[in-house]
């Protein structure tokens, strides 16, 4: 899969007639991250869903790898209790069949990638929020997916937790370079993240793209010109006006 992927005039409405996506249309480069934010019930899980074929859209259409090929992290790390972190990961290549040795291979990988080397036999209820976020994270990667759909992921967790988060995955990422989407409520995290972020409206309506432009570094980009500009064109195009409230 070097194809782009599309959701082309989809519209999505439900049984009981709520329409979620009146005709979305968005392009998604192999390789890219694209960050989707907008206020809740905009439809963002709804693109999510159908990007993931979890979801068929009512008309319009979508082009999607097939489904070994997505990996999808909602915001729940929804680990099995009573299972290792080892097991969490291992378990959707055991029911897809990989061999034992493959799968010792890819789970201690993806530990190792997410900053969980060693921890492979804890017990979610030993691991904190944000490492049973890194399990969930793992276990999306292990199937080695072309494309990482990430439903805010890391919004349940504490702000140092988050940022720590928001730069490993795109560590990950930039190793990895599958094609991410990533989607959120903040408008800080969708500009640090997104190469592009595509801003949504109440009933799916795409009101705004952001080209993100690329920072040398990470590590001042957040106290950068470049990242207030993009945070407030996003904020404008929510209808917020950042520099009123004086800009944050
Ligand atoms: N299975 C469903 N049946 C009926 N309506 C639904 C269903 N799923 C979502 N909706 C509706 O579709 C709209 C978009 O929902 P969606 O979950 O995509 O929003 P969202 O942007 O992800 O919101 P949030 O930020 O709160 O997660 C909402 O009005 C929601 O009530
Ligand atoms: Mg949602």
């Amino acid at each position: 899969m070097n194809d782009t992927l599309f959701l082309d005039q989809v519209q999505m409405r439900f049984d009981d007639g709520t329409t979620a996506l009146d005709g979305l249309s968005l392009d998604f480069p192999a390789g890219s991250f694209t960050a989707l934010v907008g206020p809740s019930g905009c439809g963002k899980s709804t693109a999510l869903r159908l990007l993931a074929g979890l979801l068929t859209a009512s008309s319009g259409s979508v082009t999607r790898p097939t489904r070994d090929q997505i990996g999808f992290v909602f915001q729940d790390p929804t680990l099995l209790a009573w299972k290792s972190a080892y097991d969490n990961i291992a378990l959707p290549l055991k029911i897809a069949g990989h061999a034992r040795a493959d799968i010792d291979r890819r789970v201690s990988q993806v530990l190792d990638l997410v900053g969980l080397a060693g921890r492979g036999t804890a017990l979610p209820r030993e691991l904190s929020g944000g490492m049973k976020m890194r399990v969930s994270l793992a276990r999306a990667l292990a199937s080695q997916p072309r494309l990482l759909l990430l439903d805010e992921p890391f919004a349940a967790l504490d702000e140092l937790t988050r940022l720590r988060l928001d730069d490993d995955l795109l560590r990950i990422w930039q190793q990895n370079k599958c094609t991410v989407v990533f989607v959120t409520h903040s408008i800080s995290e969708s500009a640090y993240l997104g190469e592009r972020v595509a801003v949504l409206t109440d009933g799916g309506h795409l009101a705004h793209i952001e080209n993100v432009p690329a920072p040398a570094t990470r590590e001042d980009f957040r106290s950068s010109p470049e990242f207030h500009q993009a945070m407030g064109n996003i904020a404008a195009a929510l209808g917020h006006d950042l520099s009123a409230r004086g800009g944050t």
